[in-house]
C-alpha cells in the first residue's frame, strides 16, 4: 500500500485533487492510501467546503487552519504545520498542485526531510517572476521527485531547465537528485468530463442569474497584480462596462473575495458605483464548481485572469480573452481561442469585437484524454 498525503489549501488544488482522490477511492483502493491535508489558506465556505460538498472528496484528515497573511508568513506557518504530520505520520508521498503558497510550503517541508514530493501540473511557465506563483512554482519543480505535466509546454520547459528526458532515458526509479517527468494531460480536463452532465442536472445558475445560454459573458479577475493594482483594475472594469453598455451584452462576475474587498475601497467608489448602476452587470459572491462549469459551457466568452477559467472556456470551445501579459497555456492562444489583452482597455475591447465576429474557432485536443489522473496513480505506484 502507497501512503500519500496531499495538500490543498486554495480554491483550484482542491477541484484538482477531486480527481485524483476519486481514482484512489475506487480503482487504486487497494493499492494506494491517501490523507488530505487542508492549509486553510482558503477558508470561506464558498472558497472551500462547497468544492469538498459537491465533488464528494473526503473531508481533510487534517486542518492547519493557517488562513491569510502576507506570503512569508502564511508560508512558513503551513511549513511548520505540514513538517510536523510528515514526521508524525511519515507517509511514502506528498503530493502538491500547482502554484500556490500552500504548494511551496508542501515542497519545501517534505523535500527537506526526504518525503519524495509529486507536484502535479509541474512545468508551467509565465516567464514573468513577478507573479508569487512563478516563484512556487520554480522553487517545487526544483525540489519535486515526481513532476506530472499537462501540457507538452510544461514538460518542453522542464527540458530546458536541465530536467532529464525521461521520456528518453527510459530510468523506471526516481528521487529528487534523479527526478521523473511526464507528459499525462490535465487532471482538471478529468473533472470536466466526469462532472459536466452532473452540473448541469444540479446548476441552477443560468435561472437564478437570469442568463440566457450564449448570450452573456463571464469574468474573473482574482490576481494580485490585477486586484492590487488600481490602476490596472479601473481599466479592466471600464472596459467591461463599456463592452456591456455599447453591445448590450449581459455579465456575471463571480467575485473573489480578494477583489471584492479592493473594490468597497475608495480607490473604486467612482467605477464601482457605475457597475453597480449597470443593470447588465452581474456580481456574485464566488461560484460553486457545478455552477462555475454552467457558466462556463453556457457563456459566449469568457473574461478572465486565472489559468484554470482559461483551460475550462477551452474544454467547452468558448473564446477567452486573458486579462494579463503572458499565459501559462501557450497552446490556447497559439489555436487561436485566447487573445492575451492585459490589463489594457482597448485591447480587451477589440478582442470581444474580434470574437463577436469569429465563428471558425478550432479546439484541438491538448489536454489529454481525460485519463490523466489514472496514469498519475499508475506512475506513483511504479516510479517511488
Ligand atoms: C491564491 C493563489 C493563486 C490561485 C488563487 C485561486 C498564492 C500565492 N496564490 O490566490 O495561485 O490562483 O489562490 O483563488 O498562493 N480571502 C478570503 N477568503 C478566502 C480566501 C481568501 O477573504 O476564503 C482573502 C484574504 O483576505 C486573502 C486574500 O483573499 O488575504 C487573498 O488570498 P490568498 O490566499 O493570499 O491568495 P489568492 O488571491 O486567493
Amino acid at each position: 500500500m502507497l501512503k500519500i498525503f496531499t495538500i490543498v489549501g486554495a480554491r483550484p488544488q482542491i477541484i484538482k485533487a477531486a480527481a485524483i482522490s476519486r481514482q484512489v477511492r475506487t480503482v487504486f483502493k487497494d493499492r494506494i492510501q491517501e490523507s488530505i491535508v487542508h492549509t486553510g489558506q482558503h477558508y470561506d465556505e464558498n472558497m472551500s467546503q462547497v468544492f469538498f460538498d459537491e465533488m464528494e472528496i473526503p473531508k481533510p484528515d487534517f486542518n492547519l487552519n493557517i488562513g491569510s497573511g502576507t506570503h512569508g508568513s502564511q508560508t512558513a506557518k503551513m511549513i511548520e504545520g505540514i513538517e510536523k504530520l510528515l514526521l508524525e505520520h511519515k507517509p511514502d508521498a506528498l503530493v502538491i498542485y500547482g502554484d500556490t503558497n500552500s504548494t511551496l510550503a508542501g515542497a519545501i517541508a517534505a523535500s527537506k526531510i526526504h518525503v519524495p514530493v509529486v507536484h502535479i501540473e509541474a512545468g508551467l511557465r509565465s516567464y514573468n517572476k513577478s507573479m508569487p506563483e512563478e516563484i512556487n512554482r520554480i522553487m517545487a519543480d526544483n525540489v519535486s521527485t515526481l513532476l506530472f505535466s499537462p501540457t507538452k509546454t510544461g514538460y518542453t520547459n522542464l527540458l530546458r531547465e536541465g530536467f532529464e528526458d525521461t521520456e528518453k532515458t527510459g530510468r523506471k526509479k526516481f528521487d529528487k537528485d534523479h527526478p521523473g517527468i511526464f507528459h499525462c494531460g490535465d487532471v482538471m480536463y478529468d473533472n470536466t468530463l466526469f462532472f459536466a452532465e452532473m452540473a448541469e442536472k444540479k446548476s441552477k445558475a443560468l435561472e437564478q442569474n437570469n442568463l440566457v445560454a450564449g448570450n452573456f459573458v463571464l469574468v474573473t479577475i482574482h490576481r494580485d497584480s490585477n486586484t492590487d493594482n488600481p490602476e490596472r483594475l479601473t481599466a479592466i472594469l471600464e472596459a467591461l462596462n463599456e463592452i456591456s453598455v455599447e453591445q448590450s451584452m449581459d455579465m456575471i462576475l463571480p467575485l473573489h473575495p480578494r477583489t471584492l474587498k479592493m473594490l468597497n475601497g475608495e480607490a473604486y467608489s467612482a467605477i464601482y458605483d457605475l457597475l453597480k448602476k449597470n443593470k447588465r452587470i452581474k456580481i456574485i459572491p464566488p461560484a460553486s464548481f457545478f455552477d462555475m462549469i454552467v457558466l462556463e459551457k453556457n457563456a459566449k466568452l469568457i473574461i478572465t485572469d486565472s489559468g484554470g477559467v482559461q483551460k475550462e472556456a477551452y474544454f467547452f470551445k468558448k473564446p477567452s480573452i486573458v486579462l494579463r501579459p503572458e499565459t501559462e497555456w501557450k497552446e490556447i492562444a497559439k489555436n487561436g481561442a485566447a487573445i492575451i489583452a492585459d490589463a489594457e482597455k482597448q485591447k480587451i475591447k477589440t478582442a470581444y469585437d474580434y470574437f463577436s465576429s469569429k465563428s471558425d474557432l478550432s479546439f484541438p485536443a491538448v489536454f489529454g484524454d481525460g485519463k490523466a489522473a489514472e496514469f498519475i496513480c499508475n506512475n506513483m505506484l511504479e516510479s517511488l
